[in-house]
């Protein structure tokens, strides 16, 4: 008896095997080779939308593209999931395991999604028009045409604030995009080959391996954590020569780094930072940058202003969001937007204020929460979820007039009032339907990684919050990152590049 019980268990294991792997290989399968997309109807309603970030990427995952004749417009063909951006300048993650390419995300809607790889660079509310330009270095005979639209979702993010400092554009590097990324973790490893030169004086060694970080919101505070790792565990082994004098300083101009995060996890980050010999530089503002100093006026306890000049070998400027020239355009030319400073002002429904087929998402939109890729996302989804309705309803309004049509042709009181029956049904369905709630924002928490695997958390729990900081924090940390990725091909490669980077250390190659 126990050894037939035995045999089934084993058999049983090997069907559950080969069944997991056919799952497996189908959806690989499925991946690699999309079935045939009806094309966009043209007779439909046509949606554009600008942007290819989280607010627009949000809102196509969750649309229903068959009942839209939906055009995308956006200079980047990828979405990026920026939480991870951090690694990315120091090789704790390669970039391309980070960004997802539109084309096979959209190839994969039920139907068909245009796609244009271009800038939006004006939008005439008016004649409802948006121009837009290809910008990249590869162009054909047409580089500048105009896409009309019916209905316009605005998702073009935002710019790096520079608060018109001068020299900042010149010689500071932000982090936003890929491109920044990569410049960052070139001119890192510049500054330490270039400070190991023959003959470098102390002075210009000290300089170059100053690495200056300005703005101590989270992505200042992040990018100073993942370059003190670098230098910790990988770059002072392989060049020594760099170990005293490689330093890393963030420069905050309010009193304390992280204003979004509670009290106790401000001070955990400041602490960490001191263990980890990370400056601080609190209530301190910078003027002034030229090509190997910045200017600063910080403020000392006793009140008193005084100016000084910090020299520096690499500056990452984090000083938080500015408004696209696009987006200044439009508020220009709505009336109602005429007090809109830091972007579009929407209402509950995320309608630009002062228009009725102009939504806007994410980091241009104004509707009182803070520029985070959560919110965007929220946002995204909630639209995709409305226009999926107003579709439906659309559709049950041409159903209800046909139907009005039918009742009063009705040859006999019998099919009048079959056809009353299903009006009053539909009527029914259509005023449930009609009650879309407004958008309403879910804060799940702050989740921040401060370096030397640490991380800081300030997350939501049913009605209270739990604040915390340490080791353990990062592993969730790292776990609710890798669960957000884009797809199961980065969540992949993000777990291929942590392993390689603990197995072999990172690459400190300059490209
Ligand atoms: P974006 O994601 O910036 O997308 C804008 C899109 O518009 C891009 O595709 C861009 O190419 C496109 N575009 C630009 N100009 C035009 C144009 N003229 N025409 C057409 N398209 C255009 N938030 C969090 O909640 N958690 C985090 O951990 C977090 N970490 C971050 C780390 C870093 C380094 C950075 C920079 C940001 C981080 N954020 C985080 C903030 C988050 O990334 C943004 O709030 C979010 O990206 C905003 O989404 P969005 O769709 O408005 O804009
Ligand atoms: P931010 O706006 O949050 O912080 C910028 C900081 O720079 C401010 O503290 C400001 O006081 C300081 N500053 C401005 N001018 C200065 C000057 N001249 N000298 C010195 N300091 C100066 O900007 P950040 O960090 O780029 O973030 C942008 C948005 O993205 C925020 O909403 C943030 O919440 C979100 N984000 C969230 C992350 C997370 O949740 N882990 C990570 C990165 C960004």
């Amino acid at each position: 008896g126990g050894f037939r019980i035995l045999r089934w268990t084993w058999r049983l294991t090997w069907v559950s095997a080969v069944a997991g792997l056919a799952y497996v290989g189908y959806g690989i399968y499925e991946t690699r080779n999309p079935v045939d997309q009806p094309p966009p109807d043209p007779t439909k309603k046509t949606l554009v939308v600008l942007g290819t970030g989280w607010g627009s990427v949000s809102l196509l995952k969750k649309l229903d593209t068959e009942n839209y004749n939906v055009i995308v417009v956006s200079p980047r063909n990828y979405f990026l999931f920026t939480p991870l951006l951090p690694s990315c300048t120091v090789g704790t993650i390669e970039h391309r395991s980070i960004m997802e390419p539109i084309r096979n995300f959209l190839r994969h809607k039920k139907a068909a999604v245009k796609y244009y790889e271009a800038e939006a660079t004006k939008i005439d509310y008016e004649k409802r028009i948006v121009y837009v330009n290809d910008e990249s270095p590869i162009k054909g005979d047409v580089s500048q045409t105009q896409v009309s639209f019916d209905m316009l979702v605005v998702g073009v993010g935002a710019e790096n604030a520079t608060f018109g400092i001068p020299g900042v554009r010149e010689h500071g590097l932000f982090l936003k995009e890929v491109g920044d990324a990569q410049a960052i973790r070139n001119r890192i490893m510049d500054c330490c080959e270039t400070a190991t030169f023959k003959d470098q004086s102390e002075e210009e060694r000290q300089r170059l391996l100053h690495m200056v970080v300005v703005g101590g919101g989270p992505t200042g505070v992040e990018f100073a954590g993942e370059l003190q790792d670098f230098f910790h565990s990988d770059l002072k082994k392989w060049i020594p020569e760099i170990q005293e004098k490689f330093h890393v300083t963030l420069v905050e101009a309010l009193p304390n780094v992280l204003p979004m995060f509670s009290k106790q996890l401000i001070d955990y980050t400041e602490k960490t930072f001191k263990e980890e010999t990370i400056d601080i530089r609190t209530k301190t503002m910078v003027k002034n940058v030229t090509d190997k100093y910045i200017e600063a006026e910080s403020t000392g306890p006793d009140g008193k202003k005084q100016l000084e000049r910090i020299p520096y070998g690499l500056l990452v400027w984090a000083t938080g969001n500015a408004l696209r020239p696009l987006v200044k355009d439009l508020i220009n030319q709505i009336p109602a937007q005429k007090d809109s400073r830091r972007g579009l002002a929407v209402n509950e429904y995320l309608v630009v204020k002062g228009t009725e087929n102009v939504w806007a998402v994410g980091d241009c939109a104004v509707a009182n929460y803070a520029p985070t890729a959560q919110v965007a996302a929220q946002e995204g989804a909630f639209l995709a979820r409305m226009f999926n309705q107003m579709a439906k309803s659309e559709e049950i309004e041409t159903k209800l007039t046909e139907l009005s049509e039918v009742q009063e042709k009705a040859p006999n009181a019998e099919a009048r009032n079959k056809a009353f029956e299903e009006i009053k049904d539909l009527q029914k369905r259509l005023r449930r339907m009609k009650g879309v709630n407004p958008f309403e924002y879910s804060h799940q928490g702050s989740l921040a990684y401060i370096g030397s695997e640490k991380a800081v958390a300030d997350i939501s729990w049913f009605s209270g919050n739990i604040a915390s900081g340490g080791t353990i924090t990062y592993f969730f940390w790292r776990s609710a990152y890798l669960s957000m990725c884009f797809s199961t091909r980065n969540r992949i490669l993000v777990l291929m590049d942590w392993v390689k980077a603990k197995v072999f250390g990172r690459d400190v190659s300059r490209v």
